[in-house]
């Protein structure tokens, strides 16, 4: 290694490293050790950020699932750009990631939502993400309606499905004593990655 990375900083690629930490995070976190921060812009370039879940890393891309017809969709299909964190608490870590991001493709979002039980996939078909709802009970007759309709097989909504990020920067950042903490930045270079420690 060129740089003098070594311990929980040591890996081939920033993607084995963030498999590494999320099973650490896995064993000690009270819960959802995948959620992370997803920042975007809307068309003023306001920033937004809300929390999904990490549910794949494959092909140098991370993959989470919503509604695309939800604010979040609108501005990553407008932008084509957006930036994740993570934060493990029980860990003191950080990683952050930014890059630009596409729909899944349709196969793979089909075989996701099928493996989703019964009350997430109808779930998908009831709400209207990110609109107005008049009142709880609206969506629950929603949800009613929609079991009635397919049954115990929804397909996968049209307005529903991943989305990929392919970062080109990530950076890993532990807690140090004194605030002398330790970061490392991968950023892609061709088919490799450059990797750089920086300042706390
Ligand atoms: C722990 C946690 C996990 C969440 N995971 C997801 C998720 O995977 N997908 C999703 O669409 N929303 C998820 N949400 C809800 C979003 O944070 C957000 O409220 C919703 O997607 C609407 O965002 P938008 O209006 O910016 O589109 C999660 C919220 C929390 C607190």
């Amino acid at each position: 290694m060129a740089d003098d990375r070594q311990g929980i900083f040591a890996a081939e690629d920033p993607f084995a490293l963030l498999r590494n930490w999320l099973e650490e995070a896995g064993r000690s976190e009270p819960n959802d050790p995948v959620a992370m921060a997803l920042a975007t812009v809307d068309a003023t370039g306001l920033p937004n950020v809300r929390t999904v879940l990490l549910k794949g890393i494959a092909d140098g891309g991370l993959t989470f699932y919503t509604n695309y017809q939800s604010r979040k969709a609108g501005e990553l299909d407008n932008s084509g750009k957006a930036a994740v964190l993570f934060h493990w608490k029980s860990l003191r870590r950080q990683v952050r990631a930014r890059g630009t991001v596409s729909r899944q493709d349709p196969a793979a979002s089909d075989a996701y939502f099928a493996s989703r039980d019964l009350g997430s996939r109808l779930g998908a078909w009831a709400s209207q993400q990110s609109r107005p709802l008049q009142d709880r009970a609206t969506l629950e007759a929603r949800v009613a309606e929609m079991a009635a309709r397919f049954g115990e097989n929804p397909p996968r909504p049209p307005h529903w499905g991943g989305y990929v990020l392919r970062p080109d920067c990530l950076e890993f950042w532990a807690d140090g004593a004194n605030r002398l903490h330790d970061r490392f930045e991968w950023v892609r270079d061709g088919d490799s990655w450059r990797v750089t420690r920086l300042n706390p």
